[in-house]
């Protein structure tokens, strides 16, 4: 369980994060939407401890997050798979070196056969079988999301953070990148947060909504509540999203 308790960030005069309050619950997926800016990835950043609460706690299986020392840090991150936004790959790397990285990172001992093992199995559950030897250039939008959601996958976390993992890509390939996230959420029995502006996301993967506006989480529910709502700023980024796609 991730439970996000009353947290407040601001850089300088711009105050990010006014009092958000969240729980994650085990095995669910939540998808996260707001306007561009809202402070999205700041949030999940708090999650992992790449950034740390002026107020308030961030706890993940009862601990806080936010007063680990590196040490209880490095621990904690190993339970989690990020696919961040741009889902950067190293250029001169080849696919297998992309995403064994973090096993590389986590210096956990594998031999190199055990190595090319975990990420053959990988690939083949983002559905790149083969792909080991490609390079990033090689590769489309829709297959350097996938690799990059093989290396998510590559530690067998216990929680998956993506920030806005269909960014980028034609609506065909956004849909089947989600298709995949909800496959491997059901499969692996893993903790989701999904953060998107996309709301055909939100359709296809989200067990629960949380809507950020104005620094707080405006609504938290299901996604027929939320498309039913007849709340205005609800209603306009609705509208606003689906116009974009
Ligand atoms: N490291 C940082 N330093 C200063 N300002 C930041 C930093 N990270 C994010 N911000 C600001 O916080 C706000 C929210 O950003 P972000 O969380 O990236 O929005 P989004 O909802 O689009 O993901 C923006 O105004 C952004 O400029
Ligand atoms: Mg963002």
């Amino acid at each position: 369980m991730i439970e996000i308790i009353d947290i407040y960030k601001s850089f300088g005069d711009n105050k990010v994060l006014r009092g958000i309050n969240l729980v994650i619950d085990t095995g669910e997926t939540i998808v996260i939407i707001g306007r561009s800016g809202c402070g999205k990835s700041v949030l999940i950043k708090h999650i992992v401890g790449l950034l740390i609460p002026d107020s308030g706690n961030v706890k993940v299986q009862g601990q806080i997050v936010n007063e680990m020392n590196q040490k209880e840090l490095y621990h904690i991150r190993k339970r989690f798979g990020f696919l961040f936004q741009g889902a950067a790959l190293f250029d001169s790397m080849t696919v297998e070196e992309n995403i064994s990285l973090p096993l590389v990172e986590s210096r956990n001992g594998y031999s190199s056969s055990e190595i090319s093992k975990l990420v053959e199995e990988k690939l083949e559950m983002v559905n790149l079988p083969g792909a080991q030897n490609l390079k990033p250039a090689e590769l489309s939008g829709g297959m350097k999301k996938r690799v990059g959601l093989a290396r998510a996958l590559i530690t067998n976390p216990d929680y998956i953070l993506y920030d806005e993992p269909t960014t980028g890509l034609d609506p065909i390939m956004s849909d089947s990148i989600d298709t995949l996230i909800k496959e491997l959420t059901d499969k692996l029995n893993v903790t989701s947060v999904v953060v998107t502006h996309d709301m055909y996301s939100v359709k296809n993967v989200a067990h629960k909504v949380a809507m950020m506006h104005e620094g707080k989480i405006y609504f938290i529910g299901s996604q027929e509540k939320l498309i039913n709502s007849d709340d205005k700023v609800i209603q306009e980024f609705i509208k606003r999203t689906e116009v974009k796609s």
